[in-house]
């Protein structure tokens, strides 16, 4: 079978009507769909048709060998015809040859993930020759992967389950796209982040947007701009929204985003002890979920849609997210008790899977292990199917992309010998300001040294150490050879400051067919010194 690619219709349309067309005629091609509505069939059917309604899971067989059969996610379809055509399925088929189509919503297929992207030493050499050190080098196929994964893990949630991208871990346009044809939300914070969404190629209608300022300027902006689905976290950001909604003159669903309070095990914690985000259940005073609730019930077009919670980042006991949505079920009981009829629609769950950074950490199927009964009971107890969204930065992310850095000196001093980059934490702000350690090695590497190894900046700044453990593969380092730093994607490339009139390295990217392209230039010092104000200079 050979499924002609039709990107037009894999990004914003993806939620609509998606076409498969078969370059000749596969008469035993046959499509197995799960969308919220049940189970379609579709033998020798090259249309899938999904009006409106969003195909959760997707399973396909063909006849390319007989017997065979695969089994996938919609996304790894629309990934498979899109980027690999017949290879992707030859491949999936022969990892699963003679294996019965099976309903992948009980079964879900059992795909470990895949580890953080190799590269082979030869191409980061020759990279760097071409685009200087250091650079970011990105891989597609494990940012569509991290999507699969976490849909994978939810497959037994009974309601629909979107993954939402949280954008401000990296707004790199080309990650941008990669996710919009993945077919997947935005979680989004500012308006600025919402015109890299337009301008990436996706739709507000993707949107879903929590604003931590909640300004009517800002509603309203974001309204006129298209989107309509929006976490209020204040009852003054609540009366904005009403203006902004009225001034524009369009329905909203509106979703209250709680905090609920829950001890958080995590690096970066948003609940317990934290009041920036989020509203108590009952605060005893108008920022309570409670009358918060009650007002969008009371404005006509404010259309209640649910709840929304984000404990923290990096949370490596998911044992909170049990906590919180058994606090919600018990408000949610008791609002509906108080306050009548109303339906929850969504339920987000935030972000906060953790990325490895070289230790084990609970994976999307840990954590959907312990949510997803409880998430199906609260079904039944609330009598709402509500759909499912939990959002991810770091996870979708931070695995995708390395930093290439040279080795530009080295010093013994005492017993420890320093080794110098010509990288520095203006690049990898994140690991500064958590003071958390990076896989990194030297490429290639050496037998370990025998003196302590310290891997130090190029900034005038005592702090530009970067922190390293027994983990580290610092061996055979020499000046010349390159260093690498894994699990960078997430939050770093977006704190990229210039301190010591640094210009921005280089972002590349790896595509589906080992391809590699350009996804940021480099900025040159010129451009850097009329962005820092060179252009305001009066000659
Ligand atoms: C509301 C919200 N959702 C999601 C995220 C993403 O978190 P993570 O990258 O840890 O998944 C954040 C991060 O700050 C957030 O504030």
């Amino acid at each position: 079978m050979y499924l002609e690619p039709r990107p037009e219709l894999c990004s914003s349309s993806l939620r609509s009507t998606a076409f498969v067309t078969p370059v000749y005629s596969e008469p035993s091609v046959h499509l197995t769909m799960y969308t919220q509505y049940g189970r379609t069939d579709q033998p020798g059917m090259p249309l899938i048709e999904k009006q409106s309604q969003r195909l959760s899971r997707c399973s396909v067989r063909t006849s390319t060998a007989p017997g065979r059969t695969v089994d996938c996610t919609l996304s790894e379809f629309v990934r498979g015809f899109l980027y690999g055509g017949d290879m992707f399925f030859k491949r999936n088929a022969a990892a699963r040859t003679n294996k019965k189509l099976v309903d992948t919503r009980t079964q879900p297929a059992s795909r470990e993930s895949v580890a953080a992207p190799r590269f082979s030493d030869r191409d980061l050499y020759s990279l760097a020759e071409k685009y200087g050190t250091p650079y970011f080098l990105m891989d597609e196929a494990t940012l569509r992967r991290k999507v699969a994964d976490m849909e994978q893990a939810f497959a037994e949630f009974k309601g629909n389950y979107r993954v939402a991208y949280s954008v401000k871990a990296n707004f790199n346009p080309s990650v941008i796209r990669t996710f919009i044809t993945e077919g997947i939300l935005f979680d989004l914070t500012a308006s600025s982040e919402l015109v890299f969404i337009l301008k990436s190629g996706g739709t507000a209608e993707d949107v879903v947007y929590t604003s931590i300022t909640e300004t009517t300027a800002e509603y309203e902006e974001v309204l006129r701009m298209g989107v309509r689905r929006i976490v209020v976290a204040s009852f003054s950001g609540l009366l904005n929204l009403a203006e902004a909604a009225a001034k524009v003159n369009v329905a909203v669903k509106t979703m209250i985003r709680v905090n609920p309070e829950v001890h958080v095990h995590a690096e970066l914690r948003g609940s317990m002890g934290h009041g920036k985000f989020g509203l108590r259940f009952d605060g005893g005073n108008e920022d309570s979920a409670t009358y918060v609730l009650k007002k969008i019930l009371d404005t006509p077009l404010l259309q209640f849609e649910g709840f929304h919670f984000h404990l923290g980042s990096q949370v490596e006991d998911p044992t909170c997210y049990a906590e919180a949505i058994e606090k919600l079920e018990a408000f949610i009981l008791d609002a509906k008790r108080r306050l009548g009829e109303f339906h929850v629609r969504t339920l987000d769950i935030g972000g906060g899977l953790p990325a490895p950074y070289g230790r084990k950490v609970p994976t999307p199927k840990d954590l959907a292990s312990k949510i997803v009964g409880q998430l199906n009971s609260l079904i039944e107890s609330i009598g709402d199917r509500f759909s499912l969204v939990s959002e991810s930065g770091r996870y979708l992310t931070a695995e995708s992309t390395v930093l290439v850095s040279r080795i530009v000196n080295i010093k013994s001093f005492g017993e420890a010998k320093y080794v110098y980059l010509d990288a520095g934490y203006h690049v990898l702000l994140d690991s500064a300001l958590l003071r958390h350690e990076y896989p990194v090695e030297v490429v290639p590497g050496g037998k370990p040294s025998q003196q302590k190894v310290v891997l130090v900046g190029r900034l005038c700044d005592p702090l530009d150490v970067f922190p390293t453990s027994s983990r580290s593969k610092l061996g055979g380092a020499s000046a010349g050879k390159l260093v690498v730093f894994r699990d960078v994607g997430a939050y770093s490339l977006v704190m990229n400051m210039p301190f010591h009139s640094q210009p921005r390295p280089f972002v590349l990217m790896r595509d589906g067919q080992g391809n590699f392209s350009v996804a940021r230039k480099g900025q040159d010092v010129d451009r850097l010194f009329l962005d820092e104000g060179g252009d305001c200079l009066v000659t």
